[in-house]
């Protein structure tokens, strides 16, 4: 079953055929890419492709896979991608990814994405830990999870791919059992 969440200032939907073209832009901005794994999509056709597994997840009764097109309530402007995979019940972890239109970055919004996801995480889905991996570089990403109360655990030497080249990547996380 398809779930909608909300922050202050943003709503979430489940992702659709619908939004497909707005998630192929926001893809397709190197900005966006610059320390992702993804690399730019072809077409739309790729987008679909990508996108596809959370779009059937929404069938399952055991949800693994969200990815949330996420739109400014003030004025319904589509600001960027939030996704979230979930473990088997035994281990009860949860991994954020998160992606903005350059447009809206520097205004809090994914903090407060962050935020809202490790509530979901502890609140609804009861997981034990919620977690993010961050290329090391990626200064604004790391500042997000910091800000949202998450701890630097430990780095992955070259662990990404990422335009020929392998990059390093910090591993994030809070427990349940953390402040929040
Ligand atoms: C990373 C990203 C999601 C941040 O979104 P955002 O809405 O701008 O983030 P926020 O506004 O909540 O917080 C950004 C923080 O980083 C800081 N920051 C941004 N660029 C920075 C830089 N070059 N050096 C130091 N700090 C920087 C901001 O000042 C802010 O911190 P502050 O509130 O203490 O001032 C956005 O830049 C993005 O979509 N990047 C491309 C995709 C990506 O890299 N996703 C993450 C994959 S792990």
């Amino acid at each position: 079953m398809s779930q909608e969440l909300e922050t202050t200032r943003l709503l979430l939907k489940e992702i659709t055929e619908d939004h497909l073209p707005l998630f192929f832009e926001l893809h397709s901005y190197p900005e966006v890419d610059r320390f992702n794994t993804m690399g730019i999509p072809s077409d739309l056709q790729t987008t679909r492709q990508i996108l596809l597994p959370a779009m059937e997840d929404q069938l399952q009764e055991m949800r693994s896979k969200y990815c949330w097109a996420v739109f400014r309530k003030e004025d319904h402007a589509f600001i960027g991608e939030l996704g979230f995979s979930v473990s088997s019940s035994k281990y009860r972890r949860g991994e954020v990814h998160y992606l903005l239109i350059p447009d809206h970055w520097g205004k809090g919004y994914a903090t407060e994405l962050v935020k809202r996801i490790i509530a979901f995480g502890f609140d609804h889905l009861h997981l034990h830990r919620v977690e993010a991996g961050v290329a090391t570089e990626n200064v604004a990403s790391l500042r997000v999870l910091e800000k949202a109360g998450m701890t630097r655990e430990g780095c992955h030497r070259q662990i990404l791919p990422i335009r020929g080249h392998w990059v390093d990547n910090y591993h994030y996380a809070i427990l349940e059992s953390d402040p929040r």
